[in-house]
């Protein structure tokens, strides 16, 4: 060999068969060659890793098989597979397979997988079966494969169901780990492997974790810069920085193979590897592919370590470490990092998600969850994954927590609080910047503490190590050397404000570092710290010569800061908002380049007792600030500070936190407990010492102080008391623990109204959050009553017993809030603590102290669920389709109209509360108002509404006084009913309530304005309804004014439905939706049938609407995009939009007075390609709501919203459906994919239909749909299921999908997504694909010539673009010809007339049962039952007829009371029916032939049909008929006395209206239709012509056909027309 390598070599198995080092390309080859003979050597790679190192093994494995001899020389093949997780799988394998058995490769074959994980996992599995097993060789590329994929042995693939299912153990003959390819993998790929590093160090080796810990600099340096002359191949050529990489990968190497060795099938010992996985993995399948495996794990570790917490056997130094560590390598520490926290998929992630997919890890035995315990680093609790309770990770996963009140168990408490923030914040940075080591001792580990460690690493401003298990830390100082961080580096400091403060100035200090080419340094934090106030103290700086920008917000970070920037001199502060501004330049002041002198200028200065102790400290290493005085030798707030630098003593012991203590010291005041703090007494250099003092006492506490501990015993619990004034300048941290404790101080000795005034205090408005206004908002929810003052608050105590229970404090994200309200929480039931990490800055472990150390019980919680139910447990939506509807709103709003309405549709009893009262007391609602007066009046209304609530729990239609909600009592009850039952809100604009209400004299006035009424009750009607129905102007107007309906719109002989019917519809479909009589759904949304929706997107919908029924062709329902309505004022070009709520329900109610087809609402995010704002959950939950308010019928909710905001929805939808979606626009979402399937689990579990969306770039992306869709069907209750890949290429998917396949019309200015399809377009595909084939239809009878049936299928078959004919088929009889017709396999339905309704019937298979009643059939459809043709026989005639009557009906006919029906052949029977369904009680029947009525009486014994013997006199004196149906033929009436036909005399015509029918069809205006237009009252009555009954029946049987609604505009058009011809 002409190359000589180092090679360090790792034993596994036995065998040294792990080779280590850089540039190993001629080793490998060499002892691949050499030692393992073969015919054919195959290496495997995948496109980005051939680019880059493929040419290289090919020109040395040439070099090296040239050399042998040419008789029998080896083959060299390689073969480049894409990259990606996706390879991994059966198709993937296969196409290598593929390639080996092309290339005839055999038994001996050598294949070698060059690459990450992906390529080691698949290639290895190949190598596993290829002829039975053939040897390989792993030659890892990325971090993650070197120090784990590759070793062990484990090799598999994924399928759509799940990762790694598939696989074998099969070991490689070598693994070569050449750190060089490092180079070129992109750094988050580094990163994602450091995390399986540092996880070994952390369960196996203490040393191999700190040299991890404190050297990722230099670990980082190995591979940032390329290595020039294949430097590293021998040790002689090796950068320090590549030692260290390699011997870090070697250490983790080594422990992995010293585990696989001694336990190679994971049987115990080898699952320690899987510290953080557990939960690490559960992560990853949610947030997969967007997080990597390590990413995941990191977060893992975090959250496993924190179970070791909770448990009590890791400590909080460990975990404090761990985190800094996996900082160090960029990893993602926790849930709330911003990486994860910004992906939409982020919002899935909750506990019980989580735990679910904890449920099926490999690993678990049954349902024990295993988890790798730390006791400290390095160490393991045992040898193996320890059980774990399901409570124990719920608690540590839940972001918030329970507190269990109680006295505490561990009284007399005995607790060293953490190390002091201040004085640890202090210490570091006087150590850093000072000469020598000094040993740190009860450093607070937190926030703070870690970003101003690792701010200081970034500067190279000292170094860092760990003793005695991490209690010790050694700063190695700088001597106030300091460099500009690399360029692009920012120095991020999150929310922790004292590092911020502090490091602005020591930033000025810098020097500029000769290796990097940045100027200046960049510190930056999250969006909290981004409005913290940092103005004052860069002022100051600036005035001093520094160079600092402000990178956005003026006054806030992020800032630039130039270097050599502190000129030093006499520097002037404003002090008035922040002392650490004024310990920020004292601490940097020796530094300067001048001495300097500091004067502090704005009056009063805050906090004097932290500038204090900056000096005192600054003190302790070396350096002595002089405090100035005037002649008087009164101090002044000017400060001298030496030139010179700190000296850094030996050793530095921090002080407990005084204002942690306070916690555990309250607990004691208001438990009436005794606790001890150690290590805080009057000695203390901190303020908040005195709080037990000055504060404890006062309040009625035994407090006693030592210099170096102090003990508080409280009062018997409920005794403190309430000490009037407290000055708590001087230690205003403290001042939210006085806070609550004040909120329960009403004991003896307690000042007036129990009050406790806090002042000095006005800094606290500036802190974390306003914490004053946070003390007064969350004591307002117990029920305490405060008061705010300019510097301060009062607060009036309250006995404990009226404190309000179950509380959710709201914790800014700021610790001292959520430790004060434990406090509180500790003596008031049910107190849950939202965003309980927050205490991560101060107290990391602050609950597991309160468990443990103080013994109060705390209990994770999930706030799955509850963001709803506080806001409003109203809103409950009633599942028992009888439960009675409360009607409520203004009067004049329509209730009594609306619910008549209502109640007819629905054939529910309709109760008037207003009538009710007056018949229970006796007296109009004005003479009880007059006589007695309002109270006495509203609390007889409420008796009322209690009454009638359970007199009618069901089955009726309750209209309550507009007043009914103004007693709080009404209220209540009415939200308890609508747990139940619908209460429904009606709306109507009040200018119309105003216009109505001025002519209305029946009910008491209001004496107020109307309009001052309206706007103190809807907020009330809000609160009580679960139902909005919205009464629109313009429609009702007339009717409810004049109590009679417009005349019909007649446009030429083209009939449109009037106004009223729009409202009857309107009123039918919403009642019976919300009620669950008849859910407003589609019916073809079922597994066998194919439906679509048509795609609004317009910005208003108005202009769309009088073309509605053209634009909804063949639809099925009508999607609102909501998120694309933009209101009139905001018409123009927005990027994100949230449309403001009024406008949608304008837009909702719009749509709904023109078309009864479902809605679909669809508010679509950006992310998912919409353009509602993706952050904003709150607005879209309100438009969420809305629909549901609204009872729009299908609501599209993406699955990114937070699953549990989706289920507290889902918990109100009553008979509407979810539609839960996923949209997926990079084009990366592979139909094949592991995370396409959880995606659909998801869809699945949260709605009653599924909806994903791809993007096609090939044709085969749409089989790969296809084929998933096929999978999903086929699994047990389906859902349906939305499927459609986007993109032209995608077109495919959408004629294909058959469950709401989005449609779009030719009309619509703009498709709502890339490739949409018109409905008719998709009918034309699907025919062209053999999907719809063509069907011919007939109509039989005799003489049918002149029918106009042909006119009106061909013409909606044509408009819904389906290949269907429909022909005239006249023949004498039903005989063979058309028994050999319906027999033809491409007979689609007849329509059947006089004479064969009765002969067809024997050669049917089914009657409907109408069709059995009535005893003739007109309609034949062949339809497929359990697998077989079946003939099935209907009738649609008396369709026709009765929604010809039921459309017509005049709005103030509520209840058709008698009808008559005139002649007694086949015709009225059918009539008869229609009667009857339409629930008529009295049906006259007047035929000549007496004999042939009676028979018809016997036919119908159910209904009430009476006979008449002479038209105009009703039986028995009954009403006059408000519906008369003619069966007779024109020809055989007349109005003329004097006639042979039969006589109508006008007097059958009643003075109140109604709708005639007469079923004749020519001539159009027969006879009666002529006698009723002449009577006086015609204009009351609504005249039916024949042909429109025809068509009415025409369009049923259309539907029973097609499935589909006829389009009936087009058709009634044409066949009018050709009618008319
Ligand atoms: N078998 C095991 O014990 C085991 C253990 C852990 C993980 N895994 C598996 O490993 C896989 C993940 O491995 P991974 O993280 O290496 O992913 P990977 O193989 O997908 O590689 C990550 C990316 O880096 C690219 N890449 C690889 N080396 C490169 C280099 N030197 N320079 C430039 N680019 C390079 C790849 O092309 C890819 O795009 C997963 O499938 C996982 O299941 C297996
Ligand atoms: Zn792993």
């Amino acid at each position: 060999m002409a190359v000589t390598t180092d090679v360090d070599k790792v034993s596994i198995l036995g065998k040294e068969s792990i080779h280590c080092g850089f540039h190993l390309i001629p080793h490998i080859a060499h002892t691949v060659v050499t030692t393992l003979s073969s015919s054919t050597y195959v290496l495997i790679t995948d496109t980005n890793v051939a680019s880059f190192h493929l040419s290289a093994f090919e020109s040395v494995f040439d070099q090296t098989l040239c050399k042998l001899p040419e008789q029998g020389r080896p083959r060299f093949l390689s073969f480049v597979i894409p990259p990606g997780e996706t390879s991994k799988s059966r198709e993937g394998k296969a196409s290598i397979e593929d390639f080996l058995l092309l290339h005839r490769c055999t038994r001996d074959t050598i294949i070698m997988a060059l690459g990450g994980g992906v390529i080691g996992d698949l290639v290895g599995f190949v190598a596993a079966t290829f002829m039975r097993g053939v040897r390989f060789v792993q030659i890892p590329t990325t971090l993650l494969a070197m120090v784990d994929s590759s070793v062990g042995g484990k090799t598999a693939i994924d399928t759509p169901l799940g990762k790694n299912l598939i696989g074998a153990f099969w070991q490689p003959e070598y693994i070569f780990i050449d750190a060089s390819f490092l180079e070129t993998l992109p750094a988050r790929e580094f990163s994602n492997g450091m995390a399986e590093v540092v996880k070994t160090a952390a369960i196996w080796d203490e040393d191999e974790f700190t040299a991890l810990e404190s050297r990722s600099a230099s670990i980082f340096s190995a591979i940032q810069t390329p290595s020039a002359d294949f430097a590293g191949r021998t040790k002689a050529t090796r950068s320090t920085s590549q030692d260290l990489l390699l011997s870090v990968i070697r250490g983790s190497i080594a422990v992995k193979a010293h585990i696989v060795t001694v336990d190679e099938r994971e049987t115990g010992l080898r699952n320690l590897v899987n510290f953080g996985h557990t939960i690490g993995h559960a992560i990853e399948a949610v947030l997969t592919p967007s997080m990597l495996h390590g990413e995941c794990v990191s977060v893992g570790m975090i959250l496993e370590a924190e179970v070791a917490r909770s448990m009590g056997v890791f400590g909080q130094v460990g975990l404090g470490r761990l985190t800094r560590c996996l900082k160090a390598y960029n990893l993602p520490v926790s849930l709330t990092d911003p990486r994860i926290a910004s992906l939409p998929a982020s919002k899935l992630l909750n506990v019980e998600r989580l735990l679910d997919i904890m449920k099926v890890d490999k690993k678990n035995s049954g349902a024990q969850k295993k988890i790798v315990i730390l006791t400290r680093i390095g160490k393991t609790y045992e040898e193996k994954a320890t059980n774990i309770s399901d409570d124990i990770i719920a608690k540590t996963l839940a972001d918030a927590v329970k507190i269990v009140p109680g006295i505490p168990t561990k009284s007399p408490v005995r607790m060293a609080t953490p190390g002091s923030k201040s004085i640890s914040n202090r210490v570091l940075l006087l150590a850093a910047l000072g000469n020598g080591t000094c040993r740190l001792k009860n450093l607070l580990h937190s926030d703070d503490t870690q970003v101003m460690m690792s701010a200081l690493m970034d500067l190279k401003g000292a170094s860092f190590a760990w003793e005695d298990g991490g209690e010790t830390l050694v700063v190695k100082g700088g001597g106030g050397s300091l460099s500009v961080p690399l360029p692009g580096k920012e120095i991020y400091l999150g929310n922790a404000g004292t590092a911020a403060r502090f490091l602005t100035t020591v930033c000025t200090l810098v020097q500029l570092s000769a290796d990097s080419s940045a100027k200046t340094t960049t510190i930056t934090g999250n969006a909290r710290m981004k409005q913290r106030p940092i103005g004052p103290l860069v002022t100051a700086l600036r005035a001093n010569g520094s160079a600092i920008d402000y990178l956005e917000g003026e006054g806030c970070l992020p800032l630039s800061i130039a270097p050599n920037g502190l000129k030093g001199g006499r520097i002037q502060l404003a002090a008035s908002v922040s002392s650490q501004y004024v310990s920020s330049i004292l601490l940097c002041a020796p530094y300067a380049a001048e001495a300097v002198t500091l004067e502090l200028t704005g009056g009063q200065v805050i906090s004097q007792p932290y500038i204090d102790m900056t000096i005192a400290m600054m003190k302790s290493f070396g350096v002595e600030v002089v405090r100035e005085k005037d002649a008087d030798g009164k101090l002044l707030d000017v400060y001298s500070i030496p030139k010179t630098t700190y000296k850094n003593p030996e050793a530095y012991s921090i002080e407990s936190d005084a204002s942690s203590a306070t916690y555990p010291l309250a607990i004691a005041a208001i438990t009436g407990t005794t606790c001890t703090v150690e290590n805080i007494g009057s000695e203390s250099l901190q303020g908040d010492a005195k709080f037990a003092k000055d504060v404890l006492e006062r309040m009625g506490c035994e407090v006693v102080q030592t210099a170096t501990e102090t003990t508080v015993t409280g009062p018997p619990k409920g005794q403190l008391k309430a000490p009037g004034y407290i000055d708590m300048e001087p230690m205003t941290d403290a001042f939210l623990t006085a806070s609550v404790l004040a909120a329960v101080a009403t004991g003896a000795g307690s000042v007036e109204r129990n009050v406790t005034r806090i002042e000095g205090i006005a800094n606290q408005r500036v802190k974390e959050c306003n914490r004053i206004k946070a003390m007064i908002d969350e004591l307002a929810k117990f029920g305490v009553e405060t008061k705010e003052l300019d510097d301060g608050l009062e607060i009036y105590g309250k006995p404990i017993a009226e404190l309000k229970e179950n509380v959710s404090v709201h914790c800014y994200d700021d610790h001292r809030v959520a430790m004060a309200f434990s406090v509180l929480a500790s003596i008031v039931g049910g107190t849950v603590l939202e965003e309980k990490r927050c205490v991560e800055k101060t107290w990391p472990n602050w609950w597991d102290d309160l468990e443990n150390k103080i013994g109060i019980r705390v209990e994770g919680v999930d706030l799955a669920g509850s963001i709803e139910s506080t806001a409003s447990p109203s809103r409950t939506l009633s599942k028992d389709p009888s439960a009675s509807v409360a009607i409520l709103g203004m009067r004049g709003s329509g209730k009594s109209f609306i619910g008549e309405m209502a109640a007819s549709t629905l054939s529910w009893p309709f109760v008037d509360a207003d009538v009710y009262f007056e018949q229970k007391h006796q007296i109009g609602v004005r003479e009880f108002v007059h006589k007695n007066g309002w109270p006495s009046f509203r609390a007889a209304e409420t008796e009322i509404l209690k009454e009638l609530l359970s007199t009618y729990p069901s089955g009726h239609i309750l209209s309550l006084g507009g007043g009914i909600v103004e007693t709080p009592e009404a209220r209540e009850v009415l939200k308890e009913y609508a747990k139940k039952g619908p209460v429904v809100h009606i709306t109507r604009e009040i200018d119309e309530v105003v216009k109505y209400l001025g002519e209305e004299t029946a009910r008491p006035a209001y004496g107020e304005p109307v309009t001052d009424v309206f706007r103190r009750r809807e907020p009330w009607f809000a609160e009580c309804c679960n139902y909005e129905f919205i009464n629109y102007t313009g429609l009702l107007t007339a009717s409810v004014n004049g109590r009679a309906s417009t005349p019909d719109e007649v446009n030429g002989d083209e009939y449109t439905a009037s106004k009223s019917t729009f409202v009857r519809d309107e009123v039918s479909r919403f009642f019976g939706h919300i009620t669950g009589q008849k859910p407003n759904l589609a019916p073809n949304l079922v597994a066998d049938k194919r439906s679509y929706f048509l795609s609004l997107t317009y910005p208003d919908v108005t202009p769309a609407l009088p073309h509605i029924e053209e634009l909804t062709t063949g639809a099925d329902a009508i999607e609102l995009r909501v998120d694309l309505l933009r209101s009139p004022k905001d018409i123009g070009g927005f990027k994100t939009y949230v449309p403001p709520v009024a406008y949608v329900t304008e837009q909702v109610a719009a749509l709904r007075r023109t078309t009864s087809l479902p809605i679909v609402f669809t508010v679509r995010t950006v992310s998912q390609g919409g353009s509602f704002p993706d952050g904003d959950e709150k607005a879209a939950f309100e438009l969420f709501n809305l629909a549901l308010r609204l009872g729009v019928e299908y609501v599209d909710v993406e699955i990114s919203w937070p699953e549990k905001r989706i289920k507290s929805l889902a918990s109100r939808k009553g008979n509407s459906q979810i539609i839960a979606s996923w949209h997926d626009w990079s084009g990366k979402m592979k139909w094949n994919s592991v995370d396409v399937k959880e995606k659909y689990d998801t869809a699945a579990r949260l709605g009653e239909v599924v909806k994903m969306v791809g993007k096609a770039t090939f044709l085969e992306d749409n089989f790969a749909l296809y084929e998933f869709v096929s999978k999903m069907r086929a699994g047990p209750n389906p859902k349906p299921f939305i499927a459609i890949n986007m993109g032209v290429e995608g077109q495919m998917s959408r004629i294909l999908n058959s469950s709401f396949s989005p449609v779009t019309h030719p009309l619509l200015p703009s498709r709502a997504a890339p490739g949409q399809l018109s409905f008719v377009q998709i009918q034309t595909a699907l025919h062209l694909m053999g999907q719809l084939p063509a069907r011919r239809f007939f109509i039989f009878g005799n003489p049918i010539a002149h029918s106009m049936s042909p006119t009106l299928h061909n013409t909606g078959f044509e408009t819904l673009g389906l290949p269907y004919k429909y022909e005239i088929f006249e023949t004498a009889d039903v005989g063979e010809e058309i028994k050999f017709t319906i027999a033809s396999p491409d007979f689609g339905g007849a329509s059947v007339t006089i004479p064969f309704k009765l002969d067809i019937i024997p050669l049917l298979d089914v009657l409907s049962p109408e069709a059995e009643a009535i005893g003739a059939v007109n309609t034949v459809v062949p339809q497929m039952r359990d697998g077989s043709r079946i003939l099935y026989g209907d009738n649609t005639d008396w369709l026709g007829i009765r929604e010809s009557i039921r459309t017509r009906l005049p709005s103030t006919i509520f209840k058709i009371e008698s009808a008559l029906v005139i002649g007694a052949g086949g015709t009225s029977r059918a009539a008869i029916y229609a009667l009857q369904n339409l629930g008529v009680p009295r049906i006259y029947l007047f035929n000549r032939t007496r004999s042939s009525a009676q028979a018809l009486v016997d036919a119908f014994p159910d209904a009430h049909i009476e006979l008449v013997d002479e038209l105009g006199t009703w039986p028995g004196n009954g009403l006059a008929p408000s519906v008369i149906v003619s069966t007779v033929p024109a020809s055989a009436t007349s109005i003329d006395t004097s006639s042979e036909s039969l006589y109508l005399p006008s007097a059958i015509f009643a003075p109140e209206g109604g709708v005639v029918v007469d079923m004749a069809y020519k001539p159009a205006m027969t006879p009666l239709l002529t006698l009723a237009a002449s009577v006086p009252s015609g204009k009351r009555w609504k005249a039916v012509k024949g042909v429109e009954v025809l068509l009415e029946q025409g369009y049923r049987q259309f539907e029973l056909w097609t499935g589909r609604r006829c389009p009936k505009k087009v058709v009634s058009h044409q066949v009018w027309a050709k009618y008319s011809a």
